[in-house]
């Protein structure tokens, strides 16, 4: 890979910053350099630290508060690349830039975009990069966003690479656990397919920013992958597995649940053997702290009984809408 196509270190440097002249707005991406220009992308919730996470929420507080310029973005073009299916975070995405006075544009489905033809992702994106000030990915494979930022002249957003990250979702999962709690030190399950839940794994590695406990629950062979474990066991995170939710019910604050990633399972047999091995209902949930929250990325199959919707614990439909200000906020960083 030649030197204006390779990657940088997602460490600023201070006249880095001087030059993107906003330090609410710097610091804060992987970066690429195309043509001398630095391109700002987000495709790991690696790619911040803890301030800058705390800065974002607070930018999209204001935003969810009314408190922002409605023409922000007229005049700028977001692409949305979906190559997996999404409601919610295509969705929230066009919402947001359309909010800001922007436009969004997309190629619909991959059968009806170039890619069916052979085309690679590489070229794909240095096309689009063309037409568009930003472009929002979505991929099955892992790695596929960062790849894309390498040959984007424009900020690229990961929206979900397999079973990889999911930044985004990140962001709005912590703003909707910040709705009701300080983030620091709490205690939250992660229950499910935590093997390939590509949201599971960007919440652990951002709540190991604010010393928050976890506890895993998910069937066997889908527990947290063993490297990320260890990379948040070393970076300090208490960790503990637990094979049954009530062992943890009675201490956590959040209850983070997942959907079993079906798609990502070699066959169907598999998948069955582990499909409806959990469900979170009201009774469990009548063992729970008062005030802890459930939430979950949504689509949910069967993990969350529909009698919970109604319970105060209830949270996931808040945090499907809160994708709305917090994905504002990421568009306003990466385009204004
Ligand atoms: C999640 C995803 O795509 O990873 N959905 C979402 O973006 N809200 C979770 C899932 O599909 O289970």
């Amino acid at each position: 890979m030649d030197g204006i196509l390779s990657f940088l270190s997602a460490e600023l440097r201070a006249d880095d910053t001087r030059k993107i002249g906003n330090i609410a707005r710097a610091n804060l991406y992987s970066r690429g350099i195309h043509g001398g220009m630095v391109t700002r992308h987000i495709i790991s919730i690696g790619d911040f630290d803890r301030r800058q996470i705390d800065r974002l929420l607070d930018n999209a507080k204001r935003i969810d508060a009314q408190k922002y310029d409605k023409n922000a973005l007229v005049g700028k073009i977001l692409a949305t690349l979906f190559f997996e299916p999404s409601t919610r975070t295509r969705m929230s995405f066009e919402a947001a830039m359309a909010r800001l006075g922007g436009t969004s544009i997309s190629v619909g489905s991959v059968e009806a975009c170039s890619i069916a033809k052979g085309e690679t992702l590489a070229d794909t994106i240095r096309v689009v990069s063309g037409y568009a000030d930003a472009i929002v990915i979505r991929h099955p494979k892992e790695g596929a966003a960062r790849l894309a930022a390498q040959f984007a002249s424009v900020p690229v957003i990961n929206a979900g690479d397999g079973a990889g990250q999911h930044p985004s979702q990140t962001l709005l999962d912590l703003y909707t656990i910040r709705q009701s709690m300080k983030l620091d030190g709490i205690s939250i399950a992660l229950i499910g397919d935590l093997r390939y839940g590509r949201t599971a794994h960007s919440l652990a590695s951002a709540l190991s920013l604010y010393h928050a406990k976890l506890h895993t629950i998910s069937p066997k062979g889908l527990e947290l992958p063993t490297s990320l474990n260890t990379e948040l066991s070393e970076k300090g995170m208490e960790i503990t597995e637990h094979e049954d939710f009530r062992d943890v019910i009675k201490e956590v604050d959040v209850i983070y649940v997942t959907r079993i990633q079906r798609e990502r399972f070699p066959d169907s047999a598999s998948y069955f053997n582990v499909a409806s091995s959990y469900r979170i209902t009201p009774e469990l949930l009548a063992g729970a702290k008062k005030h802890a929250i459930v939430l979950h990325p949504l689509p949910r199959v069967d993990e969350i009984d529909p009698r919970v919707d109604i319970l105060p614990h209830a949270k996931y439909f808040e945090q499907s809408k809160n994708g709305v200000p917090v994905r504002m906020a990421m568009l306003l960083q990466v385009m204004q």
